[in-house]
């Protein structure tokens, strides 16, 4: 860390590896959650989705289409069916025969291990069902909770505060003066003090913002990293926790604070 001045406080940025590492496993598959945790990722960030028949499975996509070997969208397929398709073979052979995972099974292999886990729900309405499943397993303080809807973020600090969320914020646009940081604030004079974090794309994050966000007691997350000099300047602007499809080369990162 020599190229620092003496004195500086360094250490290396929250690392939340997106939908497991895609650049090297396929995406949202425990092959490649497994494959985050060793490489050291801070946080593992996934998906997830109801099946028509009510079970919580975890996939990016509205349909089964694009990662898997079968067709349809996850709300019209039972849990059986899913759990027949292969997601990993579209990706490579060599991870052929992987599963798309159900929350439970996910929750399951992390349980007590050194990583946070980073549950974005694609949608609203089932938030009640994913707080049981975590707390069933005994891990309210190993996850976070984000949405890109504030109701649902609201729905789920209700039902159980101690549970952190993160509040998905997409669009480039001066981020202190927008709606979604105004909703955010909302969210701590809600009573949420220390339990936001706002994730918003990388993009939209720039000094000001970070300083901004920090002041009133919010973490910030950043998606997606998938090219590594714009993650270079952003960690030399300050930002601390990018999400990214590349934890491999992450994890030994050093950043200023
Ligand atoms: O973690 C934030 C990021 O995952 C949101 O975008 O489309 O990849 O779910 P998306
Ligand atoms: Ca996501």
């Amino acid at each position: 860390l020599g190229k620092y001045p003496e004195n500086t406080i360094v250490q290396r940025p929250i690392v939340a590896a997106h939908r497991g590492v895609p650049s090297l496993a396929p995406e949202n598959t425990m092959a490649g959650y497994r494959l985050a945790y060793d490489l050291g990722a801070d946080m593992i960030e996934t998906d997830v989705q109801l099946t028509k028949d009510g079970h919580l499975i975890i996939m990016h996509d509205l349909t089964v289409n694009r990662t898997t070997n079968g067709t349809g969208a996850v709300k019209d397929l039972t849990l059986d069916e899913i759990r027949q398709l292969d997601a990993g073979s579209k990706f490579s052979e060599e991870f052929a025969g992987e599963k798309v995972p159900t929350l439970k099974e996910f929750l399951e292999e992390f349980k007590k291990k050194d990583v946070i886990l980073l549950i974005e729900l694609k949608g609203a309405g089932f938030e009640e069902q994913v707080i049981k499943e975590i707390e069933d397993m005994g891990m309210v303080d190993q996850v976070i909770i984000q949405n890109f809807d504030l109701g649902s973020m609201i729905d789920s600090f209700s039902i159980k505060p101690e549970i952190p969320v993160g509040y998905l914020y997409s669009a480039a646009v001066p981020a202190t003066t927008s709606a979604k940081i105004k909703n955010a604030q909302k969210m701590l004079d809600y009573g949420t003090s220390n339990r936001v974090t706002l994730n918003a794309s990388y993009g939209s994050t720039y000094q000001e913002f970070i300083t901004y966000m920090r002041q009133r007691g919010m973490l910030t997350m950043h998606w997606t990293f998938r090219a590594e000099e714009p993650f270079r300047d952003k960690l030399t602007e300050g930002l601390i926790g990018p999400i990214t499809d590349y934890t491999q080369w992450l994890t030994d990162a050093p950043i200023k604070i």
